[in-house]
């Protein structure tokens, strides 16, 4: 990629959009927002809109990550035809202006284009999604595929940050003991968390080696929920007494319209050697945000540059 090429964000409002946006900086980056306004962000409605309306300037342009859409599975499952509408629908419709103006699509996918079954998926297994929303990513994946020779997907594992009010992972833990609220958390669900700055890091390594192809990007090692909280709650011992209560029970016992596919974890190392990256190692990061939230105390770390969103799938 050359300097002066710019990257369009379609979804720069998205958690992992700002993330993004904030390391690229303004100066390489054209975000697009619909309801949250960003700093410099381009209103755009994939809905209502035509990517042509709002990009003045295509041919600046050598990559558009592809953020936007409904990204809660129990939305999606509600409103099946409201999801398809922006998560397809609206999403071919940018990809084909994409082609037109031979910008490289790098596709947000996820982990739930697998059905739970095995774990430690790698990019070759086939995909067999169970819920909505990972349906509507398989369908733009495979249209992609079809339709455009140069692009990139990256199927991200769940995402989590290190900031009190991004409501992701570990945070949002932290954020219940603070205010004694009651953890319940599934022994039977296991995943292969990222931690968003690798994300970030991932996107601009990838576009920077112009790489084509699908990529998984998740930590090296499957763990359940209660063992994520496990890492957590052991951190933060060492701080405070830990006086909230934790249920422990079947991802089955919560109140969801789909069944959740259990074991998603995925395998990176494609990744790690297609762009020679370290992947953040779980335990670690975690011990790194515990000690960041708590020796400096948590006001300090309230509405930093990762916003407080509604509580995050
Ligand atoms: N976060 C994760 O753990 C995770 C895991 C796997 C895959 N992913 C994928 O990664 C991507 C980013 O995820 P995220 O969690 O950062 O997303 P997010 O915070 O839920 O943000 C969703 C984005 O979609 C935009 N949007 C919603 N309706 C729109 C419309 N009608 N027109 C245009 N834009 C619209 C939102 O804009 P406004 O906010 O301005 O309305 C926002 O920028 C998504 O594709 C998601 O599926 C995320």
């Amino acid at each position: 990629m050359q300097n002066e090429e710019k990257i369009l964000i379609l979804g720069g409002s998205s958690y992992v959009g700002r993330s993004l946006s904030a390391e690229l900086g303004y100066a390489r980056t054209i975000c697009t927002y619909n309801s949250t306004n960003v700093k410099n962000g381009i209103f755009f409605n994939s809905l209502t809109m035509d990517l042509a309306d709002v990009v003045s300037n295509p041919e600046g342009i050598s990559h558009a990550v592809i953020l936007l859409g409904d990204t809660n599975p129990e939305t999606c499952a509600a409103d099946v035809q409201k999801s398809y509408a922006l998560n397809v629908d609206s999403i071919k419709l940018i990809i084909k202006r994409l082609s037109e103006w031979h910008i490289k699509p790098i596709f947000a996918s996820s982990e739930f284009v697998f059905d739970g079954t095995k774990g430690n998926y790698v990019e070759t297994d086939p995909v067999n999604p169970i819920l909505t929303y990972g349906r509507q990513k398989v369908e733009i994946e495979k249209h992609l595929q079809d339709y455009c020779e140069n692009h990139v997907i990256i199927r991200l594992a769940k995402v989590f940050g290190d900031r009190l009010g991004d409501d992701t992972l570990f945070t949002k833990w932290i954020d219940d003991i603070a205010n004694n609220r009651t953890i319940r958390c599934a022994y039977d669900q296991s995943f292969s968390p990222i931690y968003v700055r690798d994300v970030v890091r991932v996107v601009i390594q990838l576009t920077e080696a112009n790489c084509d192809g699908i990529f998984h990007l998740a930590s090296t090692h499957a763990y359940s929920r209660v063992e994520l909280l496990e890492i957590l709650l052991k951190h933060v011992n060492k701080y405070v007494d830990i006086d909230v209560e934790i249920v422990r029970c079947s991802i089955l016992d919560f109140d969801l319209l789909e069944k959740r596919p259990l074991n998603v974890s995925m395998v990176p190392d494609k990744l790690i050697q297609t762009i020679d990256f370290q992947v953040s190692d779980i335990e670690s990061t975690c011990k790194d945000i515990v000690s960041d939230i708590f020796e400096n105390g948590f006001d300090r770390l309230i509405d930093k540059p990762i916003e407080t969103q509604n509580e995050r799938k």
